[in-house]
């Protein structure tokens, strides 16, 4: 254990849940850090939450204007010895004589040694996993690894929140390589990830991923028109009306075949010859169906059958890069979503993780949240999906956009940079141990670095994503796209046989 400094008396503390010190010479400490303290509960741990400096030679604004005309402050003071460090740190928990973890009653007294926290104990304190847990990569400031048990950081759902680029799809490719690589005895779950852009294609092409990993392109899947009713028709046109269900249910009954399969055009045309049906509502009927027609989903049967791809220890990517519509898109992510889900409730399927790129998109808040088809299953797993063992992971760019009922259900966060004030606000309302030095915190953090909060840490923890071992694809440069782009319309050979194009 290194002495890492002195507790002082401020104004507001030490308190109970506070305090500050004033770093020993020598000493580095950083925000985010873990420190621990002797008080007369036991031993404090307590995570440095801000670091300044200050210099009582520069506390007067007056004296400091007076010696800016002479410019003599450094030769007639010794000035630099008067700069000193000084950390806050916030106290989450104490052990006990007995090493029980209790909350604490008794503040450090001023004068109390800082001290660093070992590995050991701030592993036990975080509550980690360090025999079977998901290494996610470093606890920042300290020698240990982020592992974390699978069981607190999933089943109660997992959001990963951040700005563009912070490296959210990276972390999500660092969990899928934990979860795939897990043992038998570990506990293996399947992987379904809702791919918006094509980004994690290319862990095919690793050569020890590539028989884990199977991709359906979306714009192959089939849903097959036995699976559908006239309600469930009306979940996908909300416009429709009663008298309009009724008419279409009663128009699916004399199409259905024997083994249940009918198709669109065999409604639409069953409508223009029913005689029983008022015009208004055929003609609707007729142009909705046209509509779902047009986007090419719905056949005869299923196709294809995720659920056979559906493994332990396997990963299955729904590309959706080639859909340009969102509402296509939506259909097929709530088809998808509803029919694991209803398999994993009969036990036909193993337990599974539905990773959710873009969510957002899928699960609005607001005013688009009436119209996005997949929002309700969203939600639905979000509150039930634990109980049977269907968990989700969100991940969004704009969490203020997010359904508030799917994210309040995340469990575990892992946020990482986040800038924009309203998305800030949103996240400190849906977790509860975030404090306002800690919000600080995550609008400065750097690529790869995020806070982990709730059930899969016992406290916040800023941890160092680890590299992952899969290559990362480098799309191609603007440049270089620009030029391929243009020798191409101009049908030159430079165009030839390159894939990007
Ligand atoms: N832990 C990390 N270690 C090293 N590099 C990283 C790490 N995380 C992210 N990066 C780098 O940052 C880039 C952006 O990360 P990533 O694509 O995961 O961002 P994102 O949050 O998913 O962005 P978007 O919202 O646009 O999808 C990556 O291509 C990678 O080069
Ligand atoms: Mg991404």
């Amino acid at each position: 254990m290194t002495r890492l400094g002195t507790i002082i008396a401020t104004p507001e503390g030490p308190s109970v849940n506070n305090f500050s010190f004033v770093i020993s010479a020598g000493q580095i400490v950083k925000r985010g850090q873990f420190v621990s303290v002797d008080t007369e509960d036991g031993r404090a741990i307590a995570t440095v939450s801000n670091i300044f400096k200050t210099n009582r030679y520069f506390e007067s604004a007056g004296s400091v204007n007076e010696q800016n005309k002479t410019s003599q402050l450094y030769s007639a003071f010794p000035v630099k010895e008067w700069e000193y460090t000084i950390a806050e740190a916030h106290i989450s928990g104490a052990y006990d004589a007995k090493q029980n973890l209790i909350r604490p009653s008794f503040p450090p007294s001023p004068g109390s040694e800082v001290k660093s926290v070992e590995s050991e104990i701030l592993s036990k304190f975080l509550g980690l996993d360090m025999k079977r847990g998901i290494n996610l990569g470093q606890v920042q400031q300290h020698e240990l690894d982020a592992k974390f048990n699978m069981t607190r950081m999933i089943q109660k759902h997992l959001a990963i929140l951040a700005i563009s680029g912070s490296g959210k799809s990276y972390t999500t490719t660092v969990l899928i390589e934990e979860l795939v690589n897990r043992g038998l005895k570990d506990g293996r779950i399947a992987i379904l990830v809702i791919d918006n852009h094509g980004e994690y294609e290319n862990l095919k092409d690793d050569p020890a991923l590539k028989d884990k990993i199977t991709i359906i392109d979306a714009n192959e899947v089939k849903v097959g028109c036995k699976h559908m009713t006239g309600r469930a028709f009306a979940a996908l046109l909300p416009r429709m009306s009663g008298v309009q269900v009724r008419d279409l249910n009663r128009i699916i009954q004399t199409v259905r075949k024997e083994d249940g399969n009918f198709d669109l055009t065999d409604l639409i045309e069953s409508i223009k010859v029913d005689e029983t049906m008022g015009k208004k509502t055929a003609e609707a009927l007729i142009s909705w169906l046209s509509e779902l027609e047009y986007m090419k989903v719905f056949a005869g049967d299923d196709y294809p059958a995720i659920e056979d791809f559906m493994q332990q220890g396997k990963v299955v990517i729904l590309n959706l890069k080639d859909i340009l519509r969102l509402d296509k898109k939506q259909f097929i992510v709530d088809f998808i979503s509803k029919r694991m889900f209803e398999l994993r409730r009969r036990n036909a399927i193993p337990p599974y993780l539905e990773i959710i790129e873009e969510a957002h998109n899928f699960c609005p808040e607001g005013a688009k949240s009436e119209n996005a088809l997949s929002r309700k299953i969203i939600e639905t797993l979000a509150r039930e999906g634990r109980k049977f063992y269907a968990n989700i992971c969100l991940i969004s760019q704009r969490p203020v956009q997010l359904s508030t009922t799917a994210l309040s259900q995340c469990n575990t966060q892992i946020i990482m940079r986040v800038t924009n004030p309203y998305d800030l606000d949103h996240i400190k309302k849906s977790a509860e141990a975030i404090s306002s030095g800690t919000l600080d915190m995550i609008s400065s953090l750097k690529v790869g670095e995020a806070i982990v909060i709730g059930e899969a840490a016992n406290h916040p923890v800023f941890i160092k994503v680890r590299e992952r071992k899969t290559k990362e694809s480098h799309g191609t440069k603007l440049e270089d796209y620009a030029i391929l782009w243009e020798a191409k319309n101009e049908n030159s050979k430079l165009a030839d046989g390159n894939e990007f194009l």
